[in-house]
């Protein structure tokens, strides 16, 4: 049974097919200082945040009562991460059932405009040997090719933690190596380039509450 529910849960997320054209920028509010350089809305904010309080229960029903220490990816997944931290503490409050956290944060960087480079960069990750023995939590804002996740997972798995269970609100729908994908999920999403809710493009855009899709002269504009 719990195999099962397990199963659902690692599926994946809220699917947004590929022929979904997104809401229309007219019907929501967005910053002035961005028109003209997004395309439509994929995820509206108040979606992103129903879906976290739903990964955080589903979270708080796996993980209760262990101490686990959430381990943020910079910069990325700051938004996400902050907002799923504040949903557990209200379960945490709500319920007889706690989940006493540590937040942690590193940063990685392996994106050029919209393209995955080779070199990923680990910064803040240099001792990590406080995970030895713990129940971590790694929160991705959005998990791409993969090649992030799987070395952080490898970077994370040598300091021997207890259990590392991954939480990531996007998952781009690419061919790849399924054993890398996230066990909450919070939306499946075309393979298209996103932007909002901390996601950037050359650090612009993380200054926009929904997730969009940025427009072509929108990628010409902040290309360097
Ligand atoms: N947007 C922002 N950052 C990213 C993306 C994306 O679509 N994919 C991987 N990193
Ligand atoms: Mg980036």
């Amino acid at each position: 049974m719990e195999d099962i529910v397990l199963q659902t849960r690692r599926a994946s997320g809220i699917v947004i097919d590929d022929d979904w054209p997104g809401y229309s920028l007219e019907l929501f509010s967005y910053p002035a200082h961005y028109t003209g350089d997004l395309q439509c809305v994929v995820v509206p904010h108040g979606v992103i945040m129903d879906r976290t309080e739903r990964l955080a229960r589903d979270i708080m029903d796996d993980l209760g009562d262990n101490d686990i220490v959430v381990l943020c990816v910079l910069k990325g997944g700051y938004q996400f991460c902050a907002d799923l931290v504040d949903k557990i503490k209200a379960l945490s409050c709500s319920s007889d059932r706690t989940i006493p956290m540590r937040v942690h944060f590193i940063r990685l960087k392996s994106y050029l405009n919209d393209q995955s480079t080779e070199d990923l960069h680990i910064l803040g990750a240099e001792d990590l040997s406080f995970l030895a023995g713990k129940n971590v939590l790694i929160v991705e804002g959005i998990i791409g090719t993969g090649k992030t996740l799987k070395a952080l997972l490898k970077h994370v798995e040598a300091f021997q933690p207890k259990m590392i269970r991954v939480a990531g609100l996007l998952v781009k729908r690419v061919p790849r190596n399924t054993a890398n994908l996230p066990d909450y999920i919070g939306f499946e999403i075309p393979d298209r380039f996103v932007v909002g809710y901390a996601l950037d493009y050359n650090e612009y855009f993380r200054d926009l509450n929904h997730i969009c899709v940025i427009s072509d002269s929108g990628k010409m504009k902040y290309k360097i």
